[in-house]
């Protein structure tokens, strides 16, 4: 067996169907299902609750901090667990000093996750909404620059993708930093879907705040995600949800209301985590540093995206929003004429999976280091079936 066919000899939804939406949620592997499932077991059979589980876990949570440190070049003190990236978005924005009349700047590319903690915090704070807008036919500098260009004297935090959900296109987050931090204003990424689908290394950045899932390209179960907070950023932020596990020790409060938070990012660790999903990726972490390795899955990612970008875009029945080259492992395209919901269930009759967006209006798919050239042929040659049908022919997605 060659190396990726091992990988997915261990990834069962990747021989099962043809899996191209890790964008959404990642396959999950066998390792990763097989320590939830003991985990699960394990506490079923001998309680949830013990000293020894109390102390286990306590014990597993730093080293998990350390993991999802390692891959984005930053020391577990400095990282949060969250349950996802919106959670980590939430912090960041509702903790933030604000002052009325600053400005919360966000591109229009955004996902509801940036969107909806920014709108509330400005509701509440009496900000002001800045939008940097973007448009399908802009390159990456392009963005980089309309970024930079849309910040205003009021402007307090740049919230922003790493790699926009829409496009696929990977902004030029050392250059947004550096021209924000020369204006005094600070960074919040959002790193959904740039954590485990390119390298990262955020101290080279210079980046403020950076909200990660690890269900999406770290393949990981659902309810652990991570927050990167710059160490000399953490006492800025005036932590708004809080709890217990967030304290320095379990009696470092008063009755007059003082308490003690953690010396570093953990502050914003609130209450009882759900074990086995704690368990279960840093299993699933282990997998993909040592048995797959992080330097081959990126260079797979972007090897099998620029094929999968030149067999789409050799189809004449097809559409390229996203740019070749965008810098991740999405590819937004159109198959004309074709109502992306019903292509995206037409699809799905044939076991392959991809998704489709509302802005714009299409459908998207996501190389994973674990695809293969033969799940995006498959994928072409059912879009180029599928374009010979009647468009009304195409089951409706019917909510
Ligand atoms: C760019 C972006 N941000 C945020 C999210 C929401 O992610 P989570 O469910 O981890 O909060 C997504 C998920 O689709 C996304 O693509």
């Amino acid at each position: 067996m060659n190396k990726i066919e091992q990988i997915r000899s261990q990834m069962p939804a990747t021989t099962n169907i043809v899996y191209l939406n890790t964008g959404s949620v990642g396959p999950m592997a066998n390792v990763t299902r097989d320590t939830l499932h003991a985990a699960v077991e394990h506490e079923s059979q001998y309680g949830r609750a013990s000293i020894r589980n109390f102390l286990h876990i306590k014990a597993q949570t730093p080293l998990l901090r350390a993991q999802m440190g390692a891959i984005m070049g930053v020391s577990g003190d400095d990282i949060a667990l969250t349950h996802h990236t919106t959670d980590g978005m939430n912090i960041v924005i509702h903790s933030f000093p604000w002052q009325p009349g600053d400005g919360l700047m966000l591109t229009n590319w955004e996902h509801q996750g940036g969107y909806l903690p920014a709108f509330t915090a400005a509701r509440k704070n009496d900000l002001t909404i800045e939008i940097a807008h973007l448009d399908w036919h802009d390159s990456a500098a392009d963005i980089t620059a309309k970024i930079i260009a849309a910040i205003t004297p009021r402007t307090r935090l740049i919230l922003l993708s790493h790699i926009m959900w829409n496009t696929g296109i990977q902004v030029d987050l050392t250059a947004i930093v550096t021209a924000a931090h020369a204006k005094n204003v600070l960074v919040l990424v959002d790193g959904a879907q740039s954590m485990g689908s390119i390298p990262l290394d955020l101290p080279a950045t210079g980046v403020d705040f950076y909200a990660v899932p690890g269900q999406k390209w770290l393949c990981g179960p659902e309810g652990v995600g991570a927050l990167y907070v710059r160490p000399d950023r953490l006492n800025l932020l005036q932590p708004q949800t809080v709890g217990y596990r967030g304290l320095s020790a379990p009696d470092a409060y008063d009755l007059s209301g003082n308490w003690l938070p953690q010396p570093n990012a953990s502050r914003f660790e609130i209450g009882t985590a759900y074990r086995p999903a704690i368990y279960a990726m840093q299993a699933n972490l282990d997998w993909l540093a040592n048995a797959v390795g992080w330097e081959w899955i990126h260079e797979r990612i972007s090897s099998l995206t620029a094929y999968a970008w030149q067999k789409l875009n050799a189809l004449d029945c097809v559409n390229m929003i996203t740019h070749e080259n965008a810098g991740s492992g999405l590819i937004t395209f159109d198959l004309v004429g074709y109502d992306p919901a019903r292509v995206n269930l037409a699809l799905i009759e044939q076991n392959i999976v991809i998704r489709y967006l509302m802005q714009p209006y299409a459908l998207r798919a996501a190389v994973g280091f674990y695809n293969n050239e033969a799940d995006i042929d498959r994928l072409t040659a059912a879009l180029a079936q599928i374009a010979t049908l009647d468009p009304e022919s195409l089951p409706v997605v019917d909510y």
